[in-house]
């Protein structure tokens, strides 16, 4: 298992792995037009994990602002989890930001989604409870 750069060129492949890993949760925001975009503006900090053959197993999208560090849609295609993948590609991400000189990292996960809080907790990361996330939509 390899791990790369999250190339704008790997999104064919990327999508169609995000569709077996979130069928209910890979709307127009991870459109090619709006992941062009995200990698362009972060072009060192999205990651993807390679097989043996050259076949994408796993990806995450994460960015910064210029002061904080964001993850999204971190995958990894069945029976490849559980052998280190995700926690290779999220350190990947958060070794750049510290280079980068950000501080703190965070991610939205569903309340409903324990496995990947218990994946994230062994990361190190924590529960905020007290806040909730607010979203608007803005174009229709
Ligand atoms: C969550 C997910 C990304 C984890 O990736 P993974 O490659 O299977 O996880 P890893 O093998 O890197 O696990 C890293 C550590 O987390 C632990 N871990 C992973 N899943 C866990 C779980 N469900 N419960 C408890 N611990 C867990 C592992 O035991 C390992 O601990 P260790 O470092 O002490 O050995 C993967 O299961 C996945 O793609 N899930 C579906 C998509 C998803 O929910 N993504 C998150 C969206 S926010």
């Amino acid at each position: 298992m390899n791990i790369r750069l999250f190339q704008p060129e790997d999104y064919d492949k990327v999508f169609q792995l995000w569709k077996e890993v979130f069928p209910e949760n890979t709307d127009s925001s991870y459109s090619r037009k709006d992941v062009e975009r995200f990698l362009e503006r972060n072009p060192e900090t999205s990651f993807v994990a390679l097989d043996e053959n050259e076949n994408i197993i796993g990806a995450v999208l994460a960015g910064h602002d210029g002061r904080r560090g964001y993850i999204y849609h971190l995958g990894i295609r069945e029976g490849f989890r559980s052998s280190g993948i995700g926690k290779k590609l999220v350190q990947a991400a958060l070794d750049v930001f510290g280079r980068l000189g950000i501080r703190k990292a965070q991610l939205s996960v569903f309340d409903s989604n324990v496995s990947a809080k218990e994946f994230y907790k062994k990361l190190g990361f924590k529960v905020r409870t007290e806040l909730n996330v607010l979203t608007v939509d803005i174009l229709k």
